[in-house]
């Protein structure tokens, strides 16, 4: 953390850096940039590097871990990296029998049906994820000034996987479990909460300088099934984690409608997605909090003079709040061409530059 001296702030390192600062509202030299997915397909050293290994297995693996994440800092001068992992990792190192389809996504062996199914869910500890662990304290080491953020999947996202055994559109088992057997539904999203916060105080222990939960697909609630079923274990989830002294954001997709309960769980900074202009998002979650976005990936896959007129747009609509960090409004596809990414990092610090105090 930064160490005090005469009660000052210590200057430097990543808890001073654009990122953290525009996380707590402070304002900076710069609005700072990173992309959900940075590290991944659109790098050809990221494919180079993966040929021969499986993606869970490449996830613990802690050098191929540190390499993965800093691949995407060196080419694109990004503000913040993020661990490479996935969020069904904690899934698995709790023991649950699953894998990660290429293509497709994750995929659980024998899905959530019972209550005997909740329970064997078991608990983690730092020894099960230890090589999470072992890849934080690496990049830590590595990075310098730049922060890393840590991850996990939020209980909806997690639960989503859980009960549909896959990905899945309308996440028709999942809704069915949560209005045919609420209590079911709360006991598994309170593990899930709980399985969340192990993994990210495991992050946080290892020198992580913010935090982000993924609830990708709570944008498929109503905001009143939202606040019933969802909210009260993110909030678990953000609320275990407000003594880590690091920023916390809170992600989701087409969660227009959300915006304001998602404010509601705690989180320091909100995601928000391509369908909701920052200014708008504001007004929702409140100026006591910052936003993050909103750049729709598939404008990337668009000329360039459409890709800079988007920037400059989400950069002006940003100027409502003085915590804006620029990201995109979900990952970056793979079909990316990385030298668009690596341009809008540059465009983004070279507008938003702001003289020194
Ligand atoms: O750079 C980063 O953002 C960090 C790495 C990261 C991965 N997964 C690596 C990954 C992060 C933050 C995640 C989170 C994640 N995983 C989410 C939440 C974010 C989101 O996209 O909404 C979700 C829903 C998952 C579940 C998951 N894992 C999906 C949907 C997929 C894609 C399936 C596919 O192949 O298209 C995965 C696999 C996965 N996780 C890949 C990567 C780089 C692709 C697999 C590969 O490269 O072989």
């Amino acid at each position: 953390g930064a160490a005090a001296r005469d009660g000052e702030p210590r200057r430097g390192g990543p808890a001073d850096s654009p990122f953290v600062r525009a996380c707590r509202r402070e304002g900076g030299p710069r609005t700072p940039v990173w992309f959900m997915r940075q590290a991944g397909r659109s790098l050809p050293e990221y494919r180079e590097i993966r040929k021969n290994v499986g993606m869970l297995e490449s996830c613990r693996r802690p050098e191929l871990v540190a390499e993965i994440t800093l691949q995407p800092v060196r080419r694109h001068q990004v503000d913040a990296a993020i661990l490479f992992s996935d969020i069904v990792v904690p899934v698995a190192a709790a023991g649950v029998d699953l894998d990660i389809v290429p293509g497709t996504g994750p995929v659980v062996a024998e899905p959530v049906r019972t209550a005997a199914d909740v329970e064997r869910i078991r608990p983690i500890t730092r020894d099960d994820v230890s090589y999470v662990d072992s890849a934080v304290r690496l990049l830590v080491a590595e990075l310098g000034d730049t922060p890393l953020i840590g991850f996990a999947g939020a209980p909806f996202t997690l639960a989503s996987y859980l009960v549909e055994g896959g990905p899945s559109r309308t996440h028709a088992k999942t809704k069915a479990l949560m209005y045919g057997e609420p209590e079911l539904w709360h006991a598994l999203c309170d593990r899930l909460a709980d399985l969340a916060c192990a993994f990210l105080r495991v992050q946080v222990d290892a020198g992580v300088s913010a935090v982000q939960l993924f609830d990708s697909w709570a944008g498929a609630l109503s905001e009143a099934d939202y606040r019933r079923y969802v909210l009260p274990h993110s909030t678990k989830v953000l609320s275990g984690l407000a003594d880590a002294g690091v920023p916390r954001i809170h992600f989701g997709v087409g969660t227009a409608e959300l915006l304001g309960a998602m404010g509601e769980a705690g989180a320091d900074v909100v995601g928000v997605d391509w369908r909701t202009p920052l200014d708008v998002a504001t007004r929702r979650i409140g100026a006591d909090r910052a936003v993050q976005g909103n750049l729709d990936p598939a404008v990337l896959l668009a000329p360039w003079p459409v890709v800079e007129a988007e920037v400059r747009r989400i950069l002006a609509e940003g100027r409502a709040t003085p915590g804006h960090v620029f990201n995109l409004g979900h990952g970056v596809l793979p079909e990316t061409d990385p030298d668009v990414l690596t341009r809008v990092v540059a465009l983004v610090h070279e507008v938003s530059a702001r003289p020194a105090e």
